[in-house]
């Protein structure tokens, strides 16, 4: 087994399979349940700790076919092309190899205004926003000053004081935080979480997969002392 398929196995696809971000979840679950999403967020928080993984749950509550109190149902096309990176109205991209300011014109900028091909929402999830030159920050700006209605951003970063001010105030901000051993015990039984291997698509993270698999089987271990590391 390699360790990105180990590290797909345990990637939560419902909100309660999180750990230890309660006050996020349940904000989140909130708004989705009352139609109440904002068009912008930023995730801010150490290496992972479930960013990335919560604005993948987060599209998926906003596109799912049969959501259930702020929940996806995990299960449903579009639950599944979500998890898979395949859902063409979640649109992921990776500032840290995409700086340029041309790269935000060509992918944000200038597509923004097309509406859903499936319908409800349009999510822009923007990886290490913070690593985005001004340039592109500018042109993302005039974007969030006057969203479609149809889209949402998920600004996700490690380093938020990077961010500039403007782009900040426009989002609506969560604090990701590093969850203890207590809290991973919490969780009913890592049983629960899909146990499928999902591949997506290409990264450019092979090294943070591999960085976050070192974390989470340390986090194992510590549990249950004979989990084996798989290679
Ligand atoms: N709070 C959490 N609850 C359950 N699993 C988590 C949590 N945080 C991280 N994980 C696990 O760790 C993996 C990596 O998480 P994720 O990519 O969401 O972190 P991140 O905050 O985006 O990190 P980075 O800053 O490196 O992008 C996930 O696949 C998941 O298995
Ligand atoms: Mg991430
Ligand atoms: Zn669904």
């Amino acid at each position: 087994m390699s360790h990105t398929s180990f590290y797909r196995k345990y990637r939560p696809v419902t909100f309660s399979q999180m750990v230890g971000q309660a006050h996020i979840e349940r904000t989140l679950r909130n708004a989705l349940a009352h139609d109440q999403v904002a068009h912008a967020y930023l995730f801010s928080g150490p290496r992972g700790t479930g960013k990335t993984t919560t604005a993948r749950i987060l599209a998926a509550a906003l596109l799912c076919d049969h959501p259930n109190d702020g929940e996806p149902d995990g299960t449903c096309e579009q639950c599944r092309e979500v998890e898979r990176g395949e859902h063409p109205d979640v649109i992921e991209l990776d500032a840290a190899s995409r700086t340029g300011v041309d790269n935000v014109r060509d992918e944000i900028i200038a597509r923004v205004q097309f509406a859903p091909v499936r319908g409800k929402s349009k999510i822009y999830i923007i990886d290490e926003v913070h690593m985005l030159s001004t340039g592109a920050f500018n042109a993302m700006l005039k974007t969030l000053e006057e969203p479609p209605e149809h889209v949402v951003f998920i600004l996700c970063t490690t380093d938020p004081q990077k961010v500039p001010e403007t782009i900040r105030s426009r989002c609506q901000q969560f604090d990701f935080h590093a969850y203890t051993v207590e809290e991973l015990r919490l969780v009913p039984a890592t049983a629960q979480l899909p146990q499928k291997p999902s591949p997506r698509k290409p990264s450019a993270h092979i090294n943070a997969d591999a960085a976050e698999d070192e974390r989470w089987f340390a986090l194992l271990q510590s549990l249950s002392p004979d989990t084996k590391v798989p290679m």
